[in-house]
């Protein structure tokens, strides 16, 4: 058995700012660091266009009110405003610490950090590396980490959440290369695992985006919270989704639909292509229904629109989003200074996910939580993002919450009367080898069984179903009946579990079991978001029912909290922290 005072499962931006400001704290904890890849490939990597903070470089009458009210109109009201004001207000300081950390923001002329527009936000508050930001804070991170020591588990699986009671103590995960297994004790662990794209079959997602993190907590019995707010982001290439950054319409670039004409002055007159993505997404939805859409040849009726950025000029496509140009010459040979580029949604990031308070603690249902696990980044739910995201707040989340909750973490762990982290503690009780033991046996057991049951089926098959049928029955658009019928057809298709077949039996890097380990994974969490979406009979954010297609804060200004269990999911409803703003009718 392996002992950490701190396991971070996850290593992207939260994990590793986290990890980082722990050590900060206090530079002889014991921090393990796990990741099914290496840290620098986290989906973090893929991060573009910006991360938001009222710096005023580009825009002196911004302020981080202005921010806030922002992200919480943006989130549709259903944002939690003290985590919304704590995460505006650290914004500035947090990107400052990031340069001092060594990473390099592009600059405007007069030699300050350059800041951009992004959809959403009225004033051009997006700090960026071209159009490779994640990338740039990422690298820093982890180079940061690697010169303090964190012992690092890189493509390593995490298989179980070890909880007994009210208490987490650690995890039991697996070697990729040779599937040796460990059971690993922390007096606290970090969950920061990113999301879960990979349920749906078109995603601007990695293909380690399977919610295992998700999985994990609401298997252990906690709940997940607002999971039905799956953020589909309006500009995926078509046909194959992988991001082209809202940068791109920052910068100035068109949305443009089959009769040539700039349709977003139809759904949000005042902020046209950069309004947030519910409303843009949508709107391209309404394009193609209406017969709008573009096909491959250019006639009318087809399922994409154009994103055209000719006007921009090649020097300025070159300079501030060479990567969006690159993408799209590489995958489908176009020159994106020449000829639009085809784009629909595609899903991009879950607003959901662990229920948090401010200082990363996982709450144990509507009271309490639970000792030893804490929470960060896209994984966790705090709630800054509400009903829908605003583009260039995640990253922010990442690294101001990364940071918030590795600094209580170090606190929780001391023993210093000044510790911040409110509420009792209890004194640390690490494994037993006797639990340890028991532990590893039924997870040797899971496997086994995995490795060796005989069926027709395949994982790549059973999973390419699961993403069908969440894609159709829990997309852009959604109504009763189709959930309940997705429902249905997930209920039947969770039985081919059993006849699913690996036809790689070893134990060096089975990637077939992974994926089989994983696809379990996805069929837990997209149980959750469509049974969330199913409960929520009202429309909010990236939440659109046909069926119900008002706001309905009387009934729906509320928190949802999905608790997983074999035979189906209930919902419990948590109230909303509404201490800055009163909610309106959200108009762009
Ligand atoms: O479009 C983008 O560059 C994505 C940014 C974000 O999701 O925050």
């Amino acid at each position: 058995m392996i002992q950490h005072d701190v396991l971070v499962v996850g290593g992207g931006i939260a994990g590793c700012r986290a990890a980082l400001e722990m050590l900060r704290v206090n530079s002889q904890l014991n921090i393990g660091l796990v990741a099914k890849t290496h840290p620098i490939r986290s989906h973090s990597v893929a991060a573009q266009g910006g991360m938001a903070a009222s710096l005023k470089n580009s825009d002196p009458d911004d302020s981080w009110e202005s921010h806030a009210f922002d992200t919480v109109k943006g989130s549709d009201y259903l944002a939690d405003q003290d985590a919304v004001a704590i995460l505006t207000q650290e914004a500035p300081d947090a990107v400052i610490d990031l340069e001092h950390l060594g990473v390099l923001f592009s600059r405007s002329p007069e030699g300050r950090i350059a800041q951009r527009a992004f959809g959403g936000h009225t004033h051009n508050r997006a700090c960026y590396a071209a159009d490779k930001t994640g990338h740039a804070i990422l690298h820093e991170l982890v180079m940061n980490l690697l010169m303090k020591g964190v012992t690092l588990y890189d493509e390593w699986y995490v298989l179980q959440l070890l909880r007994e009671e009210n208490r987490v103590q650690g995890v039991v995960m697996m070697r990729i290369e040779d599937g040796h297994l460990e059971v690993v004790s922390a007096t606290a662990v970090l969950l920061a695992t990113g999301g879960y794209g990979r349920v749906f079959n078109t995603t601007s997602n990695d293909f380690a985006c399977t919610g295992d993190g998700l999985a994990m907590t609401a298997q252990a019995g906690l709940p997940l919270q607002d999971m039905e707010f799956v953020q589909f982001h309006p500009t995926g290439l078509y046909p194959v989704g992988v991001l082209v950054s809202e940068a791109v319409r920052g910068e100035g670039a068109y949305l443009v639909n089959a009769q040539g004409e700039r349709f977003m002055a139809t759904y949000a007159p005042s902020r046209m292509e950069l309004a947030p993505r519910d409303i843009t997404s949508r709107a391209i939805g309404m394009e193609v229904r209406a017969g709008r859409g573009i096909h491959t040849d250019g006639s009318a009726g087809g399922p994409f629109v154009y994103l055209d950025l000719r006007h921009l000029g090649r020097e300025k496509i070159m300079s501030r989003i060479p990567f969006c140009w690159e993408e799209a010459h590489r995958l489908l040979g176009i020159d994106g200074a020449e000829q639009p580029i085809p784009v629909r949604p595609t899903i991009h990031y879950c607003m959901g996910g662990i229920p948090t308070d401010i200082y990363g603690r996982v709450r144990l249902g509507v009271e309490g939580f639970v000792d030893g696990l804490f929470s960060a980044g896209e994984t966790a739910c705090v709630s800054v993002h509400g009903a829908n995201r605003l583009g260039s707040n995640s990253l922010l989340e990442c690294v101001v919450y990364g940071r918030r909750v590795g600094n209580a973490m170090a606190h929780y762990l001391s023993d210093s009367e000044d510790a911040d982290l409110p509420g009792d503690r209890l004194k640390p009780s690490p494994l037993s080898d006797r639990s340890a033991t028991d532990y590893l046996q039924a997870i040797e057991k899971r496997l086994n069984r995995l490795l060796t049951q005989t069926g027709s089926d395949r994982v790549a098959s059973v999973r390419q179903s699961l993403q069908d049928c969440m894609t159709e029955h829990c997309g852009v658009f959604r109504h009763a009946d189709l959930m309940t019928e997705g429902i249905q057809q997930l209920q039947n298709l969770r039985q081919r579990l059993t006849q699913i077949q690996l036809d790689d039996k070893g134990q060096c890097w089975n990637i077939d079991l992974i994926q089989a380990l994983e696809l379990e994974n996805l069929f837990t969490v997209g149980e959750i978001i469509i049974n969330s979406a199913l409960h929520r009979q009202e429309s909010r954010g990236a939440h659109f029912r046909e069926d119900f297609p008002q706001r309905d804060d009387r009934q729906f200004l509320k928190h949802t909290l999905a608790f997983y269990h074999p035979e189906g999911i209930t919902i419990q409803q948590r109230s909303v922290n509404l201490s800055l703003f009163e909610p309106q009718e959200r108009k762009y």
